[in-house]
């Protein structure tokens, strides 16, 4: 009996060092629990996983560190921090999610290293910056997606033009809008607001962003376990859709193809592939049919409800601050007037600078990707050190842009929606820089220009035609965002009524 209870002590001992011990100069954080690890602590299953970071910066300071299942995580916070981890070579790579593993094999931006990441992401961001290929102009595409929006809110007015329109629900003003521009980029047409193939893509598509959440995930813990009892979790289904969104980018390559004229491409995906033939000669060539899919389906998965999500808060930010409405509107009426829409070149000669930090500090309140896309050792190849502290080579490194973002050591006030802080006394704009929602360094978001071009648009044109309220007699809606890997509002309603 007593040899039976040294034998369990001992085993529990031996358990107990396997699985709650951490590494030696693991960076600060909650104790560990057997086979969950901080999962509880961290609350990753539910919508809220950036607050549980804020706290857990506060408690355990710049470099925390904890374990999802037997998985380590590393929280990085702070605006030098970040910097510093953001341009480390050696910290520059990502970690492999399930249906990586599944798929056996990396294609596309987000997720790959090394030098297919460097030749793809090079190739992919010059053609997205200078987006002079095709007949029409960026400013061209986005104008017609935010007139198809334009044509659906003014569809729910008809008929009381001077009045407010009825209670409508801001998700889905904007329709399929943001998904027409990269689709416009990629494949070099548009589709309408209503065409059943467009609605089936972006529901898969936000079921494939659903999908990728971090945290709480089971197969994110116990990958291997997933792998061998798949009923257990929806990885699987996930991985099904992701290869449903694949094969409509397939079908395009594949109508690409028959008729491309090399000379003059149309599009992005006519310019990868003659790119891939100028190639073909070349064995280091990382040009192929599956690496052009594996793009376009991370510009969607990354471009798509991070731009949406950043639209729908600009108008929830304007209706809980009317204020703030109006004097952007009064900046359209008085610099563009009525009779033009606002441009580009209206943002770029800074003839809007109210505008412009409206939506610097919707960018601040929002930042829709509140813990970054995470980081990880470069080839996972090995321990590397930060900051004195041991990061294992199997890490995923979580940058806390949220909580930077809401820091009140930066910021005074930051719960308050306040474009002012962007301007100086003379009412010039000013950059700040600890706002970095794009990321910094050597991953930071390949687009970064499109986005804020869209927003920007997209913001501008809403506010200069209409104006939005609460509906009268409702409670103001919430501005506390649900989400993971990205956040956005929960739904709410708004009034409408044009303004000229
Ligand atoms: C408001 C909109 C957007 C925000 C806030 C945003 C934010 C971010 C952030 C924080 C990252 C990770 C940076 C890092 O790992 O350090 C990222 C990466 C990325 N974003 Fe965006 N993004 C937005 C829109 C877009 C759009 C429109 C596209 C393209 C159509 C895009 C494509 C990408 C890609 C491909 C990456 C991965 C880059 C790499 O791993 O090298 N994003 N984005």
């Amino acid at each position: 009996m007593i040899v039976d209870l040294i034998l369990t002590g001992i085993l529990i001992y031996i358990l107990w060092l396997l699985l709650l011990a951490k590494p030696s100069r693991f960076p600060p954080g909650p104790p560990i629990w057997p086979f969950i690890g901080n999962i509880y602590q961290l609350r990753t299953w539910g919508p809220y996983l950036y607050k549980s970071m804020t706290e857990m910066k506060r408690r355990f300071g710049e470099v925390a560190g904890f374990f999802v299942g037997p998985n380590p995580i590393i929280l990085v916070s702070g605006l030098d921090a970040i910097k510093e981890i953001s341009f480390r070579e050696d910290l520059s790579g990502r970690p492999l999610f399930f249906h990586h593993k599944m798929d056996k094999a990396v294609n596309g931006i987000l997720f790959t290293t090394g030098e297919r990441w460097k030749e793809q992401r090079r190739f992919t961001l010059r053609h997205l910056r200078d987006f002079g290929f095709g007949k029409t102009s960026m400013e061209n595409i986005t104008i017609e997606e935010i007139e198809a929006v334009f044509a659906g809110v003014d569809k729910s007015l008809e008929g009381m033009e001077k009045s407010w329109s009825k209670p409508i629900v801001v998700h889905e003003i904007l329709g399929t809008a943001n998904i027409n521009v990269i689709w416009h980029i990629l494949a070099g047409r548009r589709y309408s607001f209503s065409d059943p193939y467009l609605n089936q893509l972006l529901n898969y598509i936000k079921e494939v962003i659903a999908g990728n959440e971090i945290g709480g995930k089971l197969e994110l813990a116990f990958p291997k376990i997933v792998a061998m009892f798949p009923f257990l979790s929806d990885a699987m289904a996930n991985c099904e859709k992701r290869e449903k969104v694949k094969s409509f980018i397939k079908k395009d390559v594949q109508e690409h193809k028959k008729n491309i004229d090399i000379e003059n491409p149309r599009d992005f995906i006519d310019i990868y592939l003659a790119e891939k033939e100028k190639r073909k000669d070349d064995p280091g060539s990382t040009f192929t049919d599956d690496q052009l899919v594996g793009v376009g389906l991370d510009l969607f998965a990354a471009g798509y409800d991070t731009t949406f999500n950043t639209i729908v808060f600009s108008l929830l930010y304007m209706i809980l601050n009317p204020e703030v409405q109006s004097k952007v509107q009064e900046e359209m009426d008085s610099i563009i007037g009525n009779d033009r829409l606002p441009s580009f070149q209206d943002r770029d000669s800074h003839r809007l600078p109210y505008t412009e930090a409206t939506v610097l500090e919707i960018l601040r309140c929002s930042t829709v990707v509140p813990m970054s896309v995470p980081h990880a050792p470069l080839h996972f190849m090995k321990d590397t050190e930060f900051r004195g502290h041991v990061i294992p080579k199997n890490a995923q490194i979580f940058l806390n842009l949220y909580e930077l973002h809401h820091d009140p050591d930066i910021w005074g006030d930051p719960q308050n929606f306040r474009p002012e802080r962007f301007l100086n006394d003379e009412g010039k704009l000013i950059r700040h820089e600890a706002l970095i929602p794009f990321g910094i360094g050597k991953r930071s978001c390949l687009g970064e220009s499109l986005a804020r071009n869209n927003v920007f648009l997209f913001f501008a044109c809403l506010m200069q035609r209409y104006s939005l309220r609460v509906p009268e007699g409702e409670p103001n809606p919430s501005d506390d965002p649900i989400g993971n890997i990205t956040i956005m509002p929960k739904p709410f309603r708004v009034q409408v009524k044009k303004r000229h």
